[in-house]
Protein backbone atom coordinates (compact mmCIF):
# COMPACT_ATOMS: atom_id res chain seq x y z
CA UNK A 1 0.00 0.00 0.00
CA UNK A 2 1.23 3.73 -0.80
CA UNK A 3 2.65 5.23 2.57
CA UNK A 4 0.72 8.33 2.16
CA UNK A 5 -2.84 9.10 1.29
CA UNK A 6 -3.07 9.55 -2.66
CA UNK A 7 -4.23 13.29 -3.87
CA UNK A 8 -7.25 13.51 -6.66
CA UNK A 9 -4.59 12.31 -9.75
CA UNK A 10 -4.98 14.25 -13.18
CA UNK A 11 -6.49 11.17 -14.72
CA UNK A 12 -9.28 10.94 -12.81
CA UNK A 13 -11.30 13.23 -14.51
CA UNK A 14 -10.06 12.48 -17.58
CA UNK A 15 -10.02 8.37 -17.60
CA UNK A 16 -12.86 7.86 -20.40
CA UNK A 17 -11.98 10.13 -22.50
CA UNK A 18 -8.10 8.64 -22.25
CA UNK A 19 -9.08 5.51 -22.35
CA UNK A 20 -11.34 5.77 -25.75
CA UNK A 21 -8.31 7.41 -27.27
CA UNK A 22 -6.35 4.46 -27.14
CA UNK A 23 -8.50 3.43 -30.12
CA UNK A 24 -7.35 6.31 -32.08
CA UNK A 25 -4.72 5.35 -35.41
CA UNK A 26 -1.89 6.65 -34.08
CA UNK A 27 -2.06 4.71 -31.05
CA UNK A 28 -2.96 1.37 -32.68
CA UNK A 29 -0.75 1.53 -36.02
CA UNK A 30 1.82 3.32 -34.21
CA UNK A 31 1.99 3.08 -30.62
CA UNK A 32 1.04 -0.36 -30.06
CA UNK A 33 2.92 -2.20 -32.81
CA UNK A 34 6.31 0.22 -31.19
CA UNK A 35 5.56 -1.10 -27.53
CA UNK A 36 4.67 -4.87 -28.74
CA UNK A 37 8.08 -4.79 -30.95
CA UNK A 38 10.07 -3.56 -27.77
CA UNK A 39 8.23 -6.21 -25.43
CA UNK A 40 9.05 -9.17 -27.88
CA UNK A 41 8.36 -13.05 -26.51
CA UNK A 42 6.32 -12.52 -22.90
CA UNK A 43 5.68 -15.92 -22.57
CA UNK A 44 5.88 -16.66 -18.94
CA UNK A 45 7.32 -14.09 -17.71
CA UNK A 46 6.01 -11.71 -14.56
CA UNK A 47 5.35 -8.39 -15.80
CA UNK A 48 4.79 -4.97 -14.10
CA UNK A 49 2.38 -2.39 -16.07
CA UNK A 50 3.29 1.18 -14.55
CA UNK A 51 1.38 3.10 -15.18
CA UNK A 52 -1.21 0.59 -16.46
CA UNK A 53 -3.59 3.61 -17.15
CA UNK A 54 -7.15 1.41 -17.66
CA UNK A 55 -4.72 -1.65 -18.35
CA UNK A 56 -5.07 -1.66 -22.08
CA UNK A 57 -1.46 -2.93 -22.14
CA UNK A 58 -1.64 -5.08 -19.09
CA UNK A 59 -4.38 -6.99 -21.23
CA UNK A 60 -2.71 -7.10 -24.01
CA UNK A 61 0.74 -8.84 -22.37
CA UNK A 62 -1.79 -11.31 -20.63
CA UNK A 63 -3.22 -12.68 -23.76
CA UNK A 64 0.14 -12.68 -24.94
CA UNK A 65 0.69 -15.38 -22.82
CA UNK A 66 2.73 -13.94 -19.86
CA UNK A 67 2.68 -15.34 -16.61
CA UNK A 68 1.56 -12.79 -14.44
CA UNK A 69 0.68 -8.91 -15.02
CA UNK A 70 0.49 -6.86 -12.36
CA UNK A 71 -1.12 -3.27 -13.29
CA UNK A 72 -0.31 -0.04 -11.23
CA UNK A 73 -1.26 3.21 -11.65
CA UNK A 74 -1.89 6.79 -9.47
CA UNK A 75 -5.31 7.50 -11.24
CA UNK A 76 -8.41 5.68 -8.90
CA UNK A 77 -10.77 6.28 -11.96
CA UNK A 78 -8.28 4.55 -14.37
CA UNK A 79 -7.37 1.40 -11.78
CA UNK A 80 -11.46 1.19 -11.85
CA UNK A 81 -11.14 0.93 -15.65
CA UNK A 82 -9.03 -1.77 -15.42
CA UNK A 83 -10.64 -3.61 -12.94
CA UNK A 84 -13.72 -3.46 -14.75
CA UNK A 85 -12.30 -5.10 -17.56
CA UNK A 86 -10.67 -8.22 -15.66
CA UNK A 87 -14.43 -8.22 -14.00
CA UNK A 88 -15.81 -8.72 -17.23
CA UNK A 89 -13.33 -10.70 -18.79
CA UNK A 90 -10.72 -11.99 -16.53
CA UNK A 91 -7.09 -12.77 -17.08
CA UNK A 92 -5.45 -12.89 -13.88
CA UNK A 93 -4.49 -9.38 -13.53
CA UNK A 94 -4.32 -7.29 -10.72
CA UNK A 95 -4.57 -4.03 -10.19
CA UNK A 96 -3.87 -1.16 -7.74
CA UNK A 97 -3.74 2.60 -7.14
CA UNK A 98 -0.08 3.82 -6.24
CA UNK A 99 2.34 6.33 -7.15
CA UNK A 100 5.21 5.34 -8.99
CA UNK A 101 7.48 7.96 -6.71
CA UNK A 102 6.28 6.17 -3.94
CA UNK A 103 6.05 2.67 -4.63
CA UNK A 104 8.86 0.25 -3.01
CA UNK A 105 9.56 -2.83 -4.45
CA UNK A 106 6.49 -4.70 -5.24
CA UNK A 107 7.70 -7.57 -6.51
CA UNK A 108 10.92 -9.03 -9.04
CA UNK A 109 9.77 -8.48 -12.74
CA UNK A 110 11.24 -10.04 -15.75
CA UNK A 111 9.44 -7.19 -17.69
CA UNK A 112 8.58 -3.23 -16.87
CA UNK A 113 6.20 -1.82 -19.20
CA UNK A 114 6.80 1.86 -18.40
CA UNK A 115 4.68 3.52 -20.60
CA UNK A 116 4.11 7.66 -20.40
CA UNK A 117 5.35 7.11 -16.50
CA UNK A 118 9.14 9.47 -17.05
CA UNK A 119 7.72 12.09 -18.83
CA UNK A 120 6.07 12.73 -15.89
CA UNK A 121 9.10 13.54 -13.70
CA UNK A 122 9.06 17.45 -13.97
CA UNK A 123 13.00 17.15 -12.60
CA UNK A 124 15.84 15.58 -12.58
CA UNK A 125 15.68 13.85 -9.42
CA UNK A 126 11.70 12.63 -9.96
CA UNK A 127 13.38 11.16 -13.20
CA UNK A 128 15.91 9.31 -11.07
CA UNK A 129 13.39 8.16 -8.40
CA UNK A 130 11.69 6.89 -10.97
CA UNK A 131 13.98 4.99 -12.40
CA UNK A 132 15.63 3.52 -9.31
CA UNK A 133 11.75 2.04 -8.56
CA UNK A 134 12.21 0.21 -11.99
CA UNK A 135 15.53 -0.88 -11.16
CA UNK A 136 14.58 -1.88 -7.69
CA UNK A 137 11.43 -4.02 -8.97
CA UNK A 138 13.21 -6.21 -12.00
CA UNK A 139 14.88 -9.01 -11.60
CA UNK A 140 19.05 -8.70 -12.20
CA UNK A 141 18.97 -9.38 -16.02
CA UNK A 142 14.82 -8.07 -16.34
CA UNK A 143 13.86 -5.62 -18.89
CA UNK A 144 12.45 -2.29 -18.94
CA UNK A 145 10.67 -1.07 -22.49
CA UNK A 146 8.18 1.48 -22.57
CA UNK A 147 6.66 4.83 -24.46
CA UNK A 148 7.45 8.45 -24.10
CA UNK A 149 6.60 11.71 -25.29
CA UNK A 150 9.57 11.98 -27.40
CA UNK A 151 12.16 14.64 -25.97
CA UNK A 152 14.23 14.40 -28.99
CA UNK A 153 11.94 16.15 -31.51
CA UNK A 154 13.36 19.78 -33.12
CA UNK A 155 10.79 22.98 -31.90
CA UNK A 156 9.34 22.83 -35.06
CA UNK A 157 7.82 19.61 -34.41
CA UNK A 158 5.27 20.95 -31.45
CA UNK A 159 1.90 22.16 -32.46
CA UNK A 160 -0.91 20.69 -33.98
CA UNK A 161 -0.97 16.95 -34.81
CA UNK A 162 -4.79 17.58 -36.11
CA UNK A 163 -4.71 14.69 -38.69
CA UNK A 164 -3.84 12.52 -35.89
CA UNK A 165 -6.21 13.65 -33.32
CA UNK A 166 -4.28 15.66 -31.02
CA UNK A 167 -1.91 18.69 -30.73
CA UNK A 168 1.14 18.88 -28.78
CA UNK A 169 2.23 22.31 -27.16
CA UNK A 170 5.94 22.87 -25.67
CA UNK A 171 6.90 25.81 -22.84
CA UNK A 172 9.14 28.04 -24.24
CA UNK A 173 12.17 28.35 -23.58
CA UNK A 174 12.53 24.27 -24.28
CA UNK A 175 14.61 23.77 -20.91
CA UNK A 176 14.39 21.04 -18.00
CA UNK A 177 11.13 20.45 -16.64
CA UNK A 178 9.37 22.31 -19.48
CA UNK A 179 5.25 21.60 -19.58
CA UNK A 180 4.12 19.35 -22.62
CA UNK A 181 0.55 19.69 -23.47
CA UNK A 182 -1.39 16.99 -25.27
CA UNK A 183 -4.85 18.23 -26.12
CA UNK A 184 -7.08 15.64 -27.87
CA UNK A 185 -9.94 16.89 -30.02
CA UNK A 186 -13.65 15.93 -29.26
CA UNK A 187 -15.78 15.52 -32.24
CA UNK A 188 -17.58 18.91 -30.94
CA UNK A 189 -14.43 20.86 -31.38
CA UNK A 190 -13.65 21.01 -27.61
CA UNK A 191 -10.74 19.54 -26.33
CA UNK A 192 -9.22 17.25 -23.20
CA UNK A 193 -6.00 17.29 -22.50
CA UNK A 194 -2.65 16.09 -19.74
CA UNK A 195 0.61 17.97 -19.20
CA UNK A 196 3.69 15.99 -19.74
CA UNK A 197 7.42 17.72 -18.79
CA UNK A 198 10.79 17.89 -21.11
CA UNK A 199 13.54 16.62 -19.53
CA UNK A 200 16.71 16.17 -22.47
CA UNK A 201 17.64 13.25 -23.94
CA UNK A 202 21.11 13.52 -22.06
CA UNK A 203 19.39 13.93 -19.08
CA UNK A 204 17.50 10.61 -19.57
CA UNK A 205 20.98 8.65 -20.25
CA UNK A 206 22.67 10.19 -17.24
CA UNK A 207 19.65 9.07 -15.06
CA UNK A 208 18.82 5.79 -16.16
CA UNK A 209 22.86 5.22 -15.91
CA UNK A 210 22.76 6.43 -12.66
CA UNK A 211 20.20 4.15 -11.68
CA UNK A 212 21.89 1.20 -12.60
CA UNK A 213 20.00 0.41 -15.47
CA UNK A 214 22.37 -0.73 -18.62
CA UNK A 215 21.99 -0.27 -22.19
CA UNK A 216 19.34 2.86 -21.83
CA UNK A 217 17.94 4.00 -25.24
CA UNK A 218 14.99 5.84 -27.33
CA UNK A 219 14.19 4.14 -29.75
CA UNK A 220 12.39 5.24 -33.00
CA UNK A 221 8.80 4.44 -33.59
CA UNK A 222 7.51 2.15 -36.57
CA UNK A 223 4.22 2.33 -38.33
CA UNK A 224 2.50 -1.21 -38.65
CA UNK A 225 0.40 0.78 -41.36
CA UNK A 226 -2.70 -0.42 -43.43
CA UNK A 227 -1.89 -1.36 -47.03
CA UNK A 228 -2.07 2.30 -48.98
CA UNK A 229 -1.42 4.27 -45.76
CA UNK A 230 1.70 6.33 -45.52
CA UNK A 231 2.92 7.30 -41.69
CA UNK A 232 6.10 9.22 -43.24
CA UNK A 233 5.09 12.15 -41.50
CA UNK A 234 4.37 10.96 -38.55
CA UNK A 235 6.60 8.94 -37.75
CA UNK A 236 9.90 11.72 -39.00
CA UNK A 237 10.94 13.69 -35.53
CA UNK A 238 7.98 11.25 -34.16
CA UNK A 239 6.54 12.87 -31.14
CA UNK A 240 6.33 9.69 -29.12
CA UNK A 241 9.44 7.40 -28.70
CA UNK A 242 9.98 3.80 -27.49
CA UNK A 243 12.71 3.24 -25.00
CA UNK A 244 14.57 0.84 -23.66
CA UNK A 245 17.07 -0.65 -20.71
CA UNK A 246 17.70 -3.44 -18.60
CA UNK A 247 18.64 -3.95 -15.56
CA UNK A 248 22.83 -5.81 -15.27
CA UNK A 249 22.12 -9.60 -14.57
C1 LIG B 1 -0.70 8.73 -20.79
S1 LIG B 1 -1.38 7.68 -19.55
C2 LIG B 1 -0.68 6.11 -20.02
C3 LIG B 1 -1.40 4.93 -19.45
C4 LIG B 1 -0.92 3.59 -20.01
N1 LIG B 1 0.47 3.33 -19.68
C5 LIG B 1 -1.13 3.55 -21.49
O1 LIG B 1 -0.16 3.59 -22.26
O2 LIG B 1 -2.31 3.49 -21.89
C6 LIG B 1 -0.40 8.13 -18.18
C7 LIG B 1 -0.82 7.48 -16.88
O3 LIG B 1 0.20 7.74 -15.91
C8 LIG B 1 -0.42 7.81 -14.65
N2 LIG B 1 0.54 8.42 -13.74
C9 LIG B 1 1.03 9.69 -13.78
N3 LIG B 1 1.93 9.87 -12.79
C10 LIG B 1 2.02 8.69 -12.13
C11 LIG B 1 2.76 8.24 -11.00
N4 LIG B 1 3.59 9.06 -10.33
N5 LIG B 1 2.59 6.97 -10.57
C12 LIG B 1 1.73 6.13 -11.20
N6 LIG B 1 1.00 6.50 -12.27
C13 LIG B 1 1.14 7.77 -12.73
C14 LIG B 1 -1.68 8.58 -14.93
O4 LIG B 1 -2.64 8.42 -13.92
C15 LIG B 1 -2.10 7.99 -16.27
O5 LIG B 1 -3.00 6.91 -16.12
Amino acid sequence: MPSKPLQHAEYDDIADEYAASKQLPFRTVVEAPTLFSLVGDVQGLAVLDLPCGDGTYSRALARRGAASVQGIDLSSAMIERARQAERQAPLGISYRVGDAADLGIVGAFDLILASYLFNYAQTRAQLLVFARVVYANLKPGGRLVGMNDNPRTSLDRYGSYAAYGFSREVERPRREGARVRYSFFRPNGTSFGFDNFWLAPQTYEEVFAEAGLAGFRFVDPLAASPEGEDWSGFLRDCPITGLAAHRPG
